[in-house]
This record gives structure tokens, C-alpha cells and sequence, in this order.
């Protein structure tokens, strides 16, 4: 029998290593013929650690697993499946997985992360060798066809930035994975590499089969450990079964990778700083153009994708353009990994086509609020995403939809908040936020954010509130258009949409006004 335990950090934050042991002592114990497996997480937070144990080809699961939970649910028959209070049943029957469509997510909680027989056959590696044997241009086509955009945030055509690498002349051609995941509220990096490395691996060979790279790195954030040690170990495993390397899967053609770690810098998430911060310089911002794709990494075309961005290739060379760009709406094709979080009865990570509306993913799929108090507000995007108040909930989850809103979906975060919160605090937060993060390189960004902190705590005072208010709007305006990246310039979302859709926060002092 097979019985998994989560390795996944969320699992491990909520106890996943103590129940891993306390399974082993009781198979011991028990003489049971069992083998452990820590696999990835399956996304649905409020079950972990979530054990599952695989009966007759089915996985039967239980969670939340204390460590002292163990011993009797192995009196209640675990091994074979048994009923006991925690018992799920089959637990790709639970609602929140059954509705799902999981492309890039696959294999994400389901088969051993370092085990490249168990990514075989779960469909691994079809899509490297089918573009192994594909000319580079046919390969990039494929992509474009798809309709693949940036996963990071910004949402751009994916095939379109790698023909930009692909006709680039250089003697060197980089692929540099975006895995400094530092939105508020997503994991789905952090996931994927700890839960499936070796398809953000294949994602990555098959971008250096397209456009002529033959180097790759890949840079976590330093606040994701486990994740660094996964694809550490995912990667040497790779490279010695010949999936990269001199050769990669006897092509011919060499595509080796690197992990790198960063130093704690959220601006090291844009991708100009990243680089610097990968070159071993300062993680300062450069001005664009020249983009990446023309003069990246040691000023060589490179691409530069978000982890993924580079996960969901695989399946779109295995399955095709046609099969991914069937899912979705307008131009948000295929899938996109949500991740709810915040304040949220069913937190986790629910991947599916794009369209779904934001009122179904707040209310149905993650259940309202944990507090059971109203909904009050949706930040999507991250930090620098605009506040959703429930008016606006029949918005569909999609690029241009979320935009002509004056939100963005970014990297797909969903952060939820009951009524007790007060969005003037969030809007002085995100000012702080902007004032901490800044890499210093522009004035709207360093000192506005700084200044815009000081003219919140003035509206919170009550002092001259309807000045400061109307300067705060402008302050806005100023580091939207004035900064040169999105930190600065994508700050006054969660500022203006606070403001906009919660105007009762901002006139907090009744008693001095009236
Ligand atoms: P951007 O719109 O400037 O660029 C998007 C990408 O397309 C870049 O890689 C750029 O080099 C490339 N590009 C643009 N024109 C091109 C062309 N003609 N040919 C080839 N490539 C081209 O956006 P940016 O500043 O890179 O990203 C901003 C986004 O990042 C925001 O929308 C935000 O949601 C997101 N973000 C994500 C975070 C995360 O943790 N994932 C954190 C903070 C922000
Ligand atoms: Fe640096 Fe902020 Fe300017 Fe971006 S907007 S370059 S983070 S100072």
C-alpha cells in the first residue's frame, strides 16, 4: 500500500512532517508492508495535511491529520482505506477538485516530485520529445497559436516574446524563470516547484529548443526554501536521465540549468532587477527598452517567463495550440491556477479556464469568508491590485475584463476581507508597502509613496480630509504615469480603487467634520 503525506511548505507549516513521522512509527509498529510518499499539495489548504492512501487505483484521503490523529485512524484501517471521522472518501471526487480543469497543475499533488518515472507516466515529457523533434520556428508557432500570455502578471503573448529571442542575433541565449513570487496571497509557483518541478523543467527545455538558448536559470525567492531544494534535486535528476543537459533527450542540442537564489527584494520579482540581481549587481530597475528579449542577461536575448507561464508549455506541445486555446474567454485563453487566500472559508489553489466570475470564485468556491462575517472586499493581483467591492463581483476573471474595471488579475491572487477591514489603512498600506519595496531608482515611487503614507495618516486624523484626499488622487496620478516600473506605477490601484468603491473609509473623523 501507498500512503502519501504532503512536503508541500503549506502542508509542512501545518504539521505535514509530524504526521509523516508518526505514519512511519505506526507502519513499523504495526508491521504494515506500506511506502511513504511525500507528494505535493493538492491545493485545498483547510484539508491539509491531507493523507491519502491509494485503495484498488483510488486515492482515499483524510485531513485535516494531526500527528495524533495517526495512530487511530490506523485502528480505523487506513491502510486499506478505512472509515474514520477525518476519512474524505475519494478525493478526486471532493467538490473542489472535481470541478476543476487541471492542465499545468496535473500532477501537482498527485505523483512523487522527484520521481521522473512517476512524471513519465503521468503524461511527462511528451511535450520535450514532440518538440525535440520540431524545428525551433514550428515550436515557437505553437505557442503563439495557443495563446499562452504572461502568467507573472502582465499577461503577454508568451509565443511573441520567445520569436522575439528566437530572431534576436547573439552568439548566447538565455531562459530565465520569474519564480520570485511575491504577490500577497499566491503560492502557485511555490507549488509547482515543490509539488512538480520537473514540468517547470520540460517548460524550460522545450523554450531553449525554441529559441536557440542553451543556458537556463531559474530564481526563487530565499522565503521559499523548500522550493530551492526541490528543483536543486529535480534538476540533478534531470540532467543525469539525459531530459537536459549536453543532449537534451538525445536532440542533440544542449540545454543546461541553474537555481539561483534571491536576497529578499520584492522589486527583484520585475524583471530588469531580477537580471541585475542574477548578474550579481544591485537589484536596481533598468529602463526599457532595450527589452529583455533583445538585450537580457549579460546583455544577451533572454527570455524571461514566470514559472507558470514555463509549466503550462508542456502540455500545450503534448496536447497542441488547438486543445489549450479551447479553454477560456476572448483573449485570456486556456487555464489560469487561482489562488484564494485571506480571509476565506476554502482557501487554496483552484485552477480552471478563464471567465469564471469573481462573485462564483469568492462565494461558491471559496465559501465566503472564514469569519462567516460579509465580504466586503476582493484585492486581486497582489499588493498592487485593485480592491473589488461585491458591485463589481459579476466581473469575469479575464485580462481586459478585470482592466476595463481598473483592476488587473496579475499573477491570479485573490486576497478576501470581511467587513471589519478599513480600506484606509489598506490604501496607507499599500503606500507603505511601495515606500518599503522601492528600489529608489525614480522619485514618483520613493518619495511618493512616502508621501502618500503621510497624507493617508492626515485623512485618518481628520486633518483638512477633503484636501488631502484630492491630493492623495493626485499623488496617484503622478506615480501611474511617472514611474518607470509597475511598483510605483501600479501602487495607486489598491489606493484609487479603496478610495473609489469604499468612500466612507476615507471620511473617518464624522465628529471633526461636522
Ligand atoms: P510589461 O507589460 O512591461 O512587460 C511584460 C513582458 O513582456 C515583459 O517580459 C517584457 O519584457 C515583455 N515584452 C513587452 N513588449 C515586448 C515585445 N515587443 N517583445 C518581446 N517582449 C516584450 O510588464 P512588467 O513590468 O514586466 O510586469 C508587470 C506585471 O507584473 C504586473 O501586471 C503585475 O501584475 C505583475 N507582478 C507580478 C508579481 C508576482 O509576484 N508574480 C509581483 C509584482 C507584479
Ligand atoms: Fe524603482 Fe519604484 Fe521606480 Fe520601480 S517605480 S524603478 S521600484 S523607484
Amino acid at each position: 500500500v501507498t500512503i502519501y503525506v504532503p512536503r508541500d511548505a503549506a502542508a509542512l507549516a501545518l504539521g505535514a512532517e509530524k504526521v509523516a513521522e508518526a505514519v512511519t512509527q505506526e507502519i513499523a509498529a504495526r508491521g504494515i508492508d506500506a511506502k511513504i510518499v511525500r507528494n505535493g499539495s493538492r491545493g485545498m489548504f483547510w484539508l491539509e495535511p491531507l493523507v491519502e492512501v491509494e485503495v484498488s487505483g483510488k486515492r482515499i484521503g483524510y485531513g485535516p491529520v494531526k500527528a495524533k490523529d495517526v495512530a487511530a485512524l490506523f485502528d480505523a484501517g487506513l491502510a486499506s482505506g478505512g472509515e474514520h471521522a477525518l476519512c474524505l472518501g475519494e478525493v478526486e471526487g471532493l467538490p473542489f477538485l472535481k470541478e476543476q480543469t487541471r492542465l499545468t497543475f496535473a500532477r501537482c499533488g498527485i505523483v512523487d516530485p522527484l520521481s521522473l518515472k512517476d512524471y513519465e507516466a503521468h503524461g511527462g515529457l511528451a511535450g520535450l520529445r514532440r518538440a525535440a523533434a520540431m524545428a525551433p520556428a514550428d515550436v515557437v508557432k505553437e505557442v503563439t497559436d495557443s495563446g499562452l500570455r504572461g502568467r507573472g502578471g502582465a499577461g503577454f503573448p508568451t509565443g511573441i516574446k520567445w520569436k522575439t529571442v528566437l530572431d534576436a542575433a547573439g552568439d548566447r541565449k538565455y531562459i530565465v524563470c520569474n519564480a520570485d513570487e511575491g504577490d500577497s496571497g499566491t503560492f502557485a509557483d511555490r507549488m509547482i516547484m515543490e509539488g512538480d518541478p520537473f514540468v517547470l523543467i520540460e517548460g524550460m527545455a522545450i523554450a531553449g529548443l525554441a529559441t536557440g538558448a542553451t543556458k537556463g536559470f531559474i530564481y526563487i525567492r530565499s522565503e521559499y526554501p523548500h522550493a530551492v531544494a526541490t528543483m536543486t534535486e529535480a534538476v540533478e535528476i534531470a540532467c543525469e536521465a539525459g531530459m537536459i543537459g549536453d543532449s537534451v533527450l538525445s536532440s542533440g542540442r544542449a540545454f543546461d540549468i541553474e537555481v539561483r537564489t534571491g536576497a529578499g527584494a520584492y522589486v527583484c520579482g520585475e524583471e530588469t532587477s531580477l537580471l541585475n540581481s542574477l548578474e550579481g549587481k544591485r537589484g536596481v530597475v533598468r529602463a526599457k527598452p532595450p527589452l529583455p528579449a533583445h538585450k537580457g542577461l549579460f546583455a544577451c536575448p533572454t527570455v524571461i517567463n514566470n514559472v507558470i507561464s514555463l509549466a503550462s508549455v508542456p502540455v500545450i506541445l503534448d496536447k497542441g495550440a488547438v486543445f489549450y486555446r479551447d479553454f477560456g474567454m476572448g483573449r485570456s485563453r486556456g487555464t489560469i491556477p487561482l489562488q484564494i487566500a485571506g480571509n476565506v472559508k476554502h482557501g487554496g489553489l483552484y485552477e480552471t479556464a478563464f471567465g469564471l466570475s469573481l462573485g462564483d470564485i469568492v462565494d461558491r468556491i471559496g465559501g465566503g469568508t472564514a469569519t462567516g462575517r460579509p465580504v466586503k472586499a476582493v484585492q486581486v493581483g497582489g499588493p498592487l491590485g485593485a480592491y473589488f467591492p461585491r458591485t463589481l463581483f459579476d466581473t469575469p476573471f479575464d485580462y481586459e475584463a478585470f482592466a476595463a474595471k481598473d483592476g488587473l488579475i496579475g499573477h491570479a491572487g485573490i486576497v478576501i476581507f470581511d467587513d471589519t477591514v478599513d480600506m484606509l489603512k489598506q490604501a496607507r498600506f499599500a503606500m507603505e508597502f511601495c515606500a518599503i519595496e522601492s528600489c529608489g531608482k525614480c522619485t514618483p515611487c520613493r518619495i511618493g509613496s512616502t508621501r502618500g503614507v503621510e497624507t493617508a495618516d492626515k485623512i485618518a486624523q481628520g486633518i483638512e480630509p477633503e484636501k488631502n484626499r484630492a491630493l492623495l488622487a493626485d499623488l496617484c496620478n503622478t506615480m501611474k504615469f511617472g514611474s518607470l516600473c509597475a511598483l510605483g506605477g501600479f501602487t495607486p490601484y489598491p489606493v484609487t480603487s479603496a478610495m473609489t468603491h469604499f468612500p466612507d473609509d476615507f471620511a473617518p473623523t464624522p465628529l471633526i467634520e461636522a
